[in-house]
């Protein structure tokens, strides 16, 4: 099968179809992915802000259709519908009895590169391939774990459930399930990319009365209006604290960062008002740190600062609700998709990403 393969740190993805990819084991299932999005996640994997082992195929945002199960596998079947979930959630383990399945403990293998048992289903004549998430969408066919897929009906097209598997379920989860935003409140988002614009659209489904959105491309600004954001805020035109300083009294209620820089993070705290939360989304490097006034910031400003992770969702419960509420007209998705490429156009996916062009680019495999 063919997929785009990261061999090192830095390099270019290489576009490669020889590769050998075994028959889903117990509790796993074969899946064709017609559609991937291209996240910032995987650009992270390639720029080495966040670590995996290589050589290794990425993506973890997509659907497609089940071709084969394992042994075992009683959730889907044969000619499936599937969107495809960057966290495994086995439903079993502590955190999914309480309530928390993105914390799933079954994910642990995940930083290993492989699927549940640290292993991998895909190699070529020189070796094994690692999959990033468990997934690895940016290959024609994914072997992936039965815990890792969510059935959704075969009306829904690939290309918009792809999206709802890492942007929508982080961006809009960030806003409805990790955030406690009130009707008639003020939020900032800092960063208005794929997940952004779904953090805009999410607090815009809480209620929220302001949505002052930060980006430092004029084209996302745009965009961000477009999903709801009533303010605007460029960097470029002074300081992003400042700015949002000056638009409302004393802060804001809500801020999201999705950006995942340490002067961004910083930014989302300082636009807090008092009791004011500060939500972050985007993925650092390892080594960022941040100093914080502690009797400032936790006591007298009286501030939470909330890490969300895969939008605090439960893939089963939050995949279907996105479906209804975008059938309903209420979420956005066909204008997320700004491109649909080949997989041989990946590289320059990742370039359009960081110069503003898109909100999305999605693979048609
Ligand atoms: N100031 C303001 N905006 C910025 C800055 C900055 N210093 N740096 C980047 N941006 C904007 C970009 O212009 C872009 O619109 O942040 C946005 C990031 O969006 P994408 O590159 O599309 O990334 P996305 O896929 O949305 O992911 C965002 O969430 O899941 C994580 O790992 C992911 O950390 C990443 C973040
Ligand atoms: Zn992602
Ligand atoms: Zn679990």
């Amino acid at each position: 099968m063919k997929t785009a393969v990261l061999t090192g740190v830095g390099s270019d993805l290489e576009v490669r179809d020889d590769i050998d990819i075994a028959d889903p084991g117990p509790g796993e299932v074969r899946v064709r992915v017609e559609a991937s999005g291209v996240c910032h996640s995987d650009l992270s994997v390639q720029n080495g802000t966040i670590p995996l082992p290589t050589p290794i195929v990425l993506g973890h945002e997509g659907a497609g259709v089940v071709e084969a199960v394992g042994e075992g596998v009683a959730s889907v079947a044969e000619g499936d519908h599937v969107v495809l979930s960057f966290v495994p959630r086995c439903g079993e383990c502590s955190a999914c009895r309480r309530g928390q399945p993105f914390l799933c403990e079954k994910a642990a293998m995940q930083a290993a590169g492989g699927l549940l048992d640290g292993t991998t289903r895909l190699s070529t004549p020189d070796g094994a391939l690692h999959q990033m998430a468990c997934l690895g969408t940016f290959g024609e066919v994914a072997v992936v774990p039965e815990i890792s897929v969510v059935k959704i009906a075969e009306d829904v097209p690939l290309d918009i459930a792809a999206l709802i598997g890492c942007g929508v379920l982080t961006g809009v989860g960030a806003a409805l399930n990790t955030a406690s935003i009130q009707p008639g409140d003020t939020v900032a988002v800092i960063g208005c990319g794929g997940v952004g614009l779904n953090v805009i659209q999410g607090a815009r489904i809480a209620g929220a009365e302001r949505i002052i959105a930060v980006d430092k491309f004029a084209s996302k600004l745009d965009m961000a209006k477009q999903f709801g954001a009533t303010d605007l805020v460029n960097p470029d035109d002074g300081d992003t604290v400042g700015q949002v300083m000056a638009l409302t009294e004393k802060g804001v209620n809500v801020s999201f960062e999705v950006i995942g820089l340490q002067p961004t993070i910083m930014a989302a705290i300082d636009v807090l008002r008092p009791g004011g939360e500060a939500v972050i989304v985007g993925v650092p490097r390892m080594d960022v740190v941040l100093e914080l006034n502690a009797a400032f910031t936790f006591l007298y400003l009286n501030k939470t600062v909330k890490g969300c992770w895969y939008g605090s969702a439960d893939v089963q419960r939050d995949v279907p609700k996105l479906i209804s509420l975008w059938q309903d007209g209420d979420l956005k998705l066909d204008e997320l998709i700004s491109r649909e490429i080949a997989i041989e156009d990946v590289n320059g996916a990742f370039e359009a990403m960081e110069s503003g062009e898109v909100a999305r680019s999605v693979i048609r495999h």
